[in-house]
Parts: structure tokens; sequence; C-alpha cells
């Protein structure tokens, strides 16, 4: 049976985003429930300017508390600054993020794509230092709210760029979930060249409901990391028109039935959601979710 690994992010890409600014001890329990389904890898905090991201400024309190729980819990990180706040809070691996966009890369996080490297040559030595895996992201993959459609070729070179500078793994972002299958197609024909896809991860958000056909054309090319949110949690504050990830639930219940393992329950997932549904008072946008008629 193959294995596929779910990189939950509802934490960070989720809560980031929610209008409402949800308290440490109703983060904490969720990142608690999502552990309880099984989850191996949760995103659960960013360390950014609280003034840019005010959902993410308690990162240090959440981080403190969940941190000797059983899976590994994940920071974006991007820059030094945010590394030292990090590394204070003990934390076990970081992501770095980027973008194919030039004005997107601007607008997120107040650079350019090759300051970008410059900041992340600096996060990565850090973690080196203290033996912290980091996890690459670059967003825009196939369009760009600002720019439109996206070279292949440019996200190629970003991600082999990124494997380089000592990322083990690059999550390849559709960040507004416009893509489909054939856009992947021609993504992934660029990417695998140059990266394996040993290396890479789909993080597909589902604005049009195309996030899941866009894991299957993904599979095709032997990417076996998908990122998630409970409930469909998300989107990014600065990408107009981006709602959340693909749901967890979504993706495990066509994952398990197609034969994939994933070692996550499904039920437990839609209890973190079910929690958050109160936390939040919206209805989760997962398909499945709503079919489980919790
Ligand atoms: P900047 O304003 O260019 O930074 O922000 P700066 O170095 O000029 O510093 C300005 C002020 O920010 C200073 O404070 C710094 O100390 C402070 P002051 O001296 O004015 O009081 N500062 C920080 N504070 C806390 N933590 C930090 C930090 N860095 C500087 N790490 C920065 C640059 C990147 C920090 C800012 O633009 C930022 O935080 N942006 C938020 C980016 C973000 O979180 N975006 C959403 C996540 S990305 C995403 O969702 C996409 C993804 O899901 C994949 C996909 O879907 O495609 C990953
Ligand atoms: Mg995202």
């Amino acid at each position: 049976m193959k294995k596929v690994r779910v990189y939950e992010v509802g934490p960070r890409d989720g809560l980031q985003n929610e209008a409402k600014i949800v308290p440490a001890d109703a983060k904490v329990a969720f990142i608690e429930k999502l552990t309880a389904a099984g989850l191996g890898h949760i995103e659960a905090v960013s360390f950014v300017r609280p003034g840019a991201i005010p959902q993410m400024a308690d990162a240090t309190e959440v981080y403190n508390r969940i941190k000797n729980g059983k899976a590994t819990y994940s920071g974006l990180v991007p820059n030094a600054k945010g590394m030292e706040t990090a590394l204070a809070a003990g934390i076990q691996e970081v992501a770095v993020f980027t973008a194919a966009s030039e004005s997107f890369t601007k607008k997120n996080i107040n650079c350019t794509i090759e300051e970008s490297f410059d900041r992340f040559k600096e996060v990565i030595r850090m973690a080196a230092e203290h033996s912290i895996p980091v996890r690459g992201y670059v967003s825009t993959v196939v369009q760009c709210p600002y720019e439109g459609e996206i070279a292949p070729a440019k996200v190629a070179e970003i991600s082999k760029r990124l494997i380089d500078s000592g990322v083990y793994e690059v999550s390849l972002g559709d960040t507004i979930g416009a893509a489909v299958p054939d856009d992947i197609s021609r993504l992934l024909d660029a990417v695998v060249r140059v990266v394996p896809a040993e290396k890479l991860a789909g993080h597909f958000h589902d604005t049009r409901g195309t996030a899941l056909a866009n894991v299957y054309r993904s599979l095709d090319y032997g990417i076996l990391t998908f990122d998630s949110s409970a409930g469909g949690l998300g989107g990014c504050p600065y990408a107009p028109g981006a709602s959340g990830n693909l749901a967890t639930e979504d993706l495990l219940y066509s994952l398990h039935r197609s034969g994939y393992e994933t070692n996550v329950d499904l039920e437990k997932i839609a209890d973190a959601s079910a929690f958050m549904r109160e936390i939040l008072t919206k209805t989760p946008a997962s398909r499945v979710f709503a079919a489980l008629k919790r």
C-alpha cells in the first residue's frame, strides 16, 4: 500500500486568514485534537511581524504549550528575527517562504525574490546550528493575483535554488487556487526535471474546487506529500480572492478509498473541525465534513 504524508497547515495557513483572532487556549486545543488524529507534521504558528499578521501574534505562547506533543510542530519564519524567536520557543522545524512572482513577494514579505534568498541563507545557517529541518515554500506556482500566469521554468529555478540552499522539501503553492490538472502537468514537467518528486509537496488552495484533482495529477508524478487544513480553513492575506487550503477531510476521504495509507484518522480530524466551527462560528468549507453531518 502506498503511503501519503499529510502535512496539516490549518493552525497557521488557516487561522492567519480568519477575521476573528482565535485565543491561544483554543489554538492549543485545536492543535491537540489534530495531534490526536495521528498527524505527523503540523504547521502550528508563524513568527512574522505581528502588525502584518495579528492572528499569529501569540505564536511563542502557543508553541510553548504544544511542543511536547506527539507530532512535529513547525513554524513559518521569514527572516533571522523570526528565527531567533522560533529558536527561543524551542522550535522543532521551520519553513521559509518565497514566490515565483516578484509582485507577490513584495506584497507578502516586502522584498525581492533575490533578497528573500539572502534572508533564508541566515535562517538556514541558524537552523543548521541547531539541527533543525527547514522546509521551503514557493507561492504563486501557477497564477499570481498581480501578475497572472507564471512560467513553470521560473518555479523550477526557484525550487532548485531552495533545495540547493538546504531545505529538505519544497512545497509548491497554488496560493489562489487557480490551477487545474493540466497546469499541474506543465508545472511538474519542468520542476521534476530539477528537483526529484520525493522532495516536493503539493500545497493547493481550493478556491475553485480543483485542489483534489491537482493532488491526483501530482500523485501521477510521484509526489507523496500534500498540505491541507482541517475543515478547509485558510487563505493568504496577501492574495486577494484566495480561499482555504484543500480540506484535510476531503484529502483523507479520497486517498483512503483509493488505497493510500496516511495514518490519520478522518473522524478525529472532523472532531477538530467541529471544535473550530464553534470557536469561529463558521461552517467548515469541507464537503466531506458536511457529509459526515456533525
Ligand atoms: P519588513 O517590514 O520589511 O521588515 O517586514 P523590517 O526588517 O523592515 O522590519 C520592520 C519591523 O518589523 C521592525 O520593527 C522589525 O523588528 C519587525 P520596528 O523596529 O519597526 O519596531 N520585524 C519582525 N517582528 C516580528 N517577527 C519578525 C520580524 N521581522 C521584522 N519575523 C516581514 C518583513 C517578512 C517580517 C513582514 O513583511 C511580514 O511579517 N510579513 C508577513 C508575511 C506572512 O506571514 N504572510 C502569510 C504567510 S505566506 C502564505 O500564506 C503562503 C503559503 O501558505 C504558501 C501558499 O499558499 O502559496 C506559505
Ligand atoms: Mg497557503
